[in-house]
This record gives structure tokens, sequence and C-alpha cells, in this order.
């Protein structure tokens, strides 16, 4: 048996993201549930182009100019660990800013992010999750989802990718080619899939790699040119800061390759 491409099976109509049980009113299974990324059909549709609307109304060439601003002033201020001070909150906070959300606590998409892609909820996250969508109106609907999610999806991902190119003291092209950050992702089947021996309720595991470091299919990122700018945007502010770290040592994720710490100094 010829194994499909990852490129088949995140296109393939009878394979979609785990989804999420409808109707938690809020926490982290409301924002899950209002999302675009663990939805399907019109719903995903509907949501996704909320997220691409905000995102295309963004300047990427100012997205990088401010990452760097701000990771310049962080590192400037003495020894820093990179992971917890710039490569999470730079990112978010340029970001928020982008989205008039400059008051966005950090902290929050943090908590949050930590259990957005398991559904593993804690008070923290569902804590979180109501700080943001306070900061954003405190309305719970769709749109206020796509704005959290954005900020929530952002954190984690791009932070590995900072934190993985310094570390390779790479550039962000070379190394989403060589050593994309996000391993892989899950899908479950809604049909039988044939070619993969699946029958409906089977997950699957779809490994990413330097031409899918983004995704691919609907569910592809929206958010790749914002991401690069900003990752390219730290990474350069960054350059002549001297890396401590050595070796860097990763989190134990199974699907996100991110260093735990990488310590520099101006
Ligand atoms: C500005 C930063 C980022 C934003 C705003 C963002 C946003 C998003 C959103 C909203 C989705 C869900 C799309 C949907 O379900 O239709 C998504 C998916 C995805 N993102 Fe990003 N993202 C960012 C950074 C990154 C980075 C740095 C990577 C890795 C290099 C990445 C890799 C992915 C992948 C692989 C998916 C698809 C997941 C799947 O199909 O299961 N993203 N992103």
């Amino acid at each position: 048996m010829t194994t499909p491409a990852s490129t088949d099976l995140l296109a393939h109509p009878g394979l979609i993201p785990p989804p999420v049980a409808p109707g938690a009113t809020e926490g982290l299974a409301w924002l899950r549930g209002n999302v675009a990324r663990f939805a399907s059909g019109e719903p995903h549709r509907r949501r996704r182009a909320q997220a691409a609307d905000l995102l295309h109304g963004m300047d990427t060439e100012q997205l990088r100019e401010r990452a760097a601003e701000l990771a310049r002033g962080i590192v400037a201020a003495g020894p820093v660990d990179i992971m917890e001070c710039i490569a999470r909150d730079v990112p978010v906070r340029v970001l928020a800013e982008a989205m008039g959300l400059a008051s966005v606590e950090i902290a929050a998409v943090r908590a949050v992010a930590a259990g957005y892609l398991s559904g593993e909820a804690t008070a923290q996250s569902d804590a979180g999750v109501e700080r943001l969508v306070a900061a954003c109106g405190g309305v719970h609907d769709e749109p206020t989802a796509a704005r959290i999610g954005l900020l929530v999806q952002a954190c984690e991902a791009t932070a590995a990718l900072i934190g993985n190119t310094l570390a390779a003291r790479s550039s962000v092209a070379a190394q989403l080619h060589d050593d994309p950050p996000v391993k892989a992702t899950v899908r479950v089947a809604v049909a039988e899939v044939g070619t993969m021996h699946l029958r409906p309720g089977d997950q699957v595991r779809i490994e990413l790699s330097g031409d899918t470091a983004f995704g691919a299919g609907p569910h592809a990122c929206p958010g790749r040119d914002q991401a690069i700018a900003i990752a390219a945007g730290v990474c350069d502010a960054l350059r002549d800061a001297r890396l401590q770290t050595e070796p860097v040592e990763y989190a134990p994720l199974p699907n996100l390759r991110i260093p735990t710490r990488l310590e520099a100094t101006p």
C-alpha cells in the first residue's frame, strides 16, 4: 500500500479535526466550540472568513518592525530567557495591538494556549478565556472567538518557530524548510478512508514537514505571512544577542518542537 501524502489527507473530505461538543457558554470549551480550528463545513467556512478578515487588515511590514522593536527593548534590559519573556509574549502583543486590543493580558493568552489543542481545561484556562472575552468587549460570539483564536493559535507555534530559529542560528525561512515547529496534526475519520484503512471514528496523526509547515487543505494556517513577519522581526532583533543555553532542551510534546529555555544577554 502507498501511504497517501499529508497534503491529500489534509484535503480529504472524510477527515476532519477532532470535533468539540457544542453548547458550552463560557471558558475554554466555549472558545474551542466557536473557532474555525475545530469546526467543519459551513461553520468552519464562516469562522475562517472572520479570522482571515482580521489578518488581511494587518500590514506585515509593520508587524515585523513592531516585533523587532519590542524584542530589542526586552533583551536590552539584561539577561533574559527568550522563551519566557519574548518568544510568546512579543507575537501575542504585536497581534493584539494590530487588532486594537493593546490591553490584552498576555498571561491569559498563554494560559488558554496551554490547553487549546488538547481541550484539557483548568481553572486558569477557563478564567483566561473569560478575561480575554472581557477585553474584547464582553460578548461571547463568533467574532470575539475569532480574535481570541488568533492570539491563542499564534502563541505556541510562533514561539516555537522563533526559539528553533535562534537555537539553530538559522533564518526563519530555512528553519521552516528544514525543521518546522509543528510536527503533526490530528484528524478523525467521518467516513471510510480506504487508502488508510480508516473507519468512521478512527483518529489519524498526519506528519507535517517543510512543504506542509503551515498545514494544507481547508484548515491550512491563515496566519502564515503574519507569523513569518513577526518571527523574522524578533530573530533579526536578537541576531547580535549572545545565546547561553547549550544544549537546548525541548518540551516533551508530541506535535510541537519548542525549546524550554533559551537565555540571551545583550
Ligand atoms: C501570527 C501567527 C499565527 C496565527 C495568527 C495563526 C492562525 C491559525 C489559525 C486561525 C489556524 C486555524 C485555521 C483553520 O482551522 O481553518 C491555524 C492553523 C494552523 N497553523 Fe497557524 N497561526 C500562526 C502561526 C503559526 C506558525 C508559526 C505555525 C508553524 C510554522 C502554524 C502552523 C499551523 C498549522 C500546521 C495549522 C493547521 C492545523 C491543522 O490543519 O490541523 N501557525 N493557524
